[in-house]
């Protein structure tokens, strides 16, 4: 009689136990593996986005559309005056310059916006008001500056927005004692 004896059904059985542990155990171990090795660091919130479309659209609303450069250009054209007022000419057409590359860049992410840009700033106004300021003359830069600012001021008024004109940016001038201002 055979009784409590390991049989060779008994050892297939066994075997079968452990290979079926071992797989299983190492299936379980990569399934906590990430799919892609790829670490993101926690700062990393564009990387993080895997669509390619979506990480643009955010990058896209993390540029801004016209407000920021136009912060940017309204510094930059106070330090325009600020550089007339030391006739610090060179200071001065390369701020406007930059106020050149910025509103472009802009356009580029507002194209309904080129328009008007063109019309009253970055056309003719542009070259004139460039000339005014390399001519290193106060008179000539001064009209130069208030050439700009009309620019300025004519394109917020076709672009509906106005009451942007409404702040001391848009007062500034020669001071009292410039040549522009006196006889
Ligand atoms: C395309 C025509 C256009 C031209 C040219 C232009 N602007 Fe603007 N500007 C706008 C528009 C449109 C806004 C409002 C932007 C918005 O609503 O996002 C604006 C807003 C501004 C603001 C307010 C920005 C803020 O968010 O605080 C300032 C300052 C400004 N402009 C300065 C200037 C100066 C200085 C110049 C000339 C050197 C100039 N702009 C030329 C269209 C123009």
């Amino acid at each position: 009689v055979k009784t409590n004896s390991f049989t060779g059904r008994d050892s297939l059985i066994l075997v079968a136990i452990v290979v079926i542990a071992w797989v299983g155990g190492f299936a379980l171990s990569r399934s906590r593996t990430p799919a892609s090795p790829v670490r993101v660091d926690a700062g990393d919130w564009l990387v993080a986005v895997t669509s390619t479309d979506e990480r643009a659209r955010m990058l896209q609303r993390q540029l801004r559309g016209f407000d920021v450069t136009m912060w940017e250009v309204g510094h930059r054209f106070t330090a325009v005056h600020e550089a007339l007022a030391r006739a610090n000419y060179d200071l001065a057409v390369y701020q406007w310059d930059k106020i050149g590359v910025g509103i472009k860049n802009a356009l580029i992410r507002r194209p309904g916006k080129t328009a008007h840009a063109q019309q009253y700033l970055l056309g003719q106004t542009f070259d004139s008001v460039r000339t005014g300021l390399t001519a290193k003359d106060p008179a000539l830069a001064w009209q130069a500056f208030a050439r700009a600012k009309v620019g300025c001021e004519s394109c917020h008024g076709a672009e509906g927005v106005a009451y942007v004109n409404a702040q001391s940016l848009f007062e500034l001038g020669p001071p009292e004692a410039a040549p522009a201002a006196s006889h």
